[in-house]
């Protein structure tokens, strides 16, 4: 069963725009906890534009489900990631003007400082370790050698093509595809995230050895409509919809599945 790690670093956004002490990330956690989420996904961005030092301090108290801390390796961010100690750490790239994570780690020209910042948090704490990394093979292999024991294949160059360039966008899918194969087969767990939404989650039937999808964006914006624990229950059908389908459509004809955008775009691969 596909897993869904709820990032709620939007949250904080919204709180952050005004200075106020509202919406609350811990009932916003707690909130999609109940919803069925199976991890909750924080960034504490080194310019602390949404989640503050005190939000992690305060989600580490109050998770039921593990947390997922992305973050880049700037040595104050690892000092607090050694005194919070977080189930799961998912190292991402940063550049202050993005307005979001744009691309992956590159594992291979940064091996070094990587594996110098990964032994810091090794030594002081267990954790389990993700790499954010485009689909490409040596960065893969780069993630192994780092002793991650997990990769999250960057899929936001995906969901912008399923936008606006579905020929394409089959082509980076099949990059996908390929690279959760060449991942498992080095025994690493491939989980996924950035820009997946209620239309495009289901192409993720595609990729093979999924194990979470981390997604935040798209379920926040959501919850302005129909409240945090639907948007939250709406992406996990979603997304066990899109498990059932790929046992569906494998033994019958895609066309018998549905008929929506995601399904003519899923078609169009057969
Ligand atoms: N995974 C990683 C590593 C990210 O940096 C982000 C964005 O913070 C996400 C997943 C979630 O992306 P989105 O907000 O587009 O769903």
């Amino acid at each position: 069963m596909l897993r869904l790690g709820v990032n709620i670093d939007h949250v904080a956004t919204l709180r952050q725009a005004r200075g106020t002490a509202y919406p609350n990330v811990v009932e916003a956690a707690k909130i999609a906890e109940a919803a069925g989420a199976n991890s909750i996904t924080i960034h504490l961005r080194e310019d602390r534009r949404h989640i503050q030092d005190a939000d992690v301090y305060a989600l580490r108290m109050a998770l039921c489900k593990p947390m997922n801390l992305e973050m880049a390796i700037h040595s104050d961010i690892i000092d607090i990631a050694c005194d919070v100690k977080p189930e799961e750490i998912c190292l991402v790239p940063e550049r202050r003007e993005e307005r979001t994570t744009e691309g992956g780690l590159d594992c291979v020209a940064n091996f070094s400082a990587l594996d110098e910042a990964i032994s810091r948090l090794r030594k002081s704490f267990v954790f389990k370790l993700s790499l954010f990394i485009a689909p490409d093979i040596e960065q893969i292999k780069a993630a192994e050698q780092l002793g991650a024991s997990c990769i999250e294949l960057h899929t936001g160059t995906f969901c912008e093509r399923y936008e606006h360039d579905p020929r394409t966008a089959r082509e980076e899918l099949e990059r996908l595809a390929e690279a959760a194969e060449q991942a498992h087969r080095l025994r690493l767990q491939v989980n996924a995230g950035h820009g997946l939404n209620l239309s495009n989650v289901a192409a993720m039937r595609r990729i093979p050895h999924l194990d979470t999808l981390n997604i935040g964006h798209s379920i926040i914006a959501r919850a302005v409509f129909v409240g945090l624990e639907q948007a939250v229950r709406e992406m996990l059908e979603k997304m066990s919809e899109s498990s059932s389908k790929v046992l569906k459509c494998e033994s019958s004809k895609v066309t018998e599945c549905e008929s929506s955008k995601v399904t003519e775009f899923l078609h169009t691969q057969q």
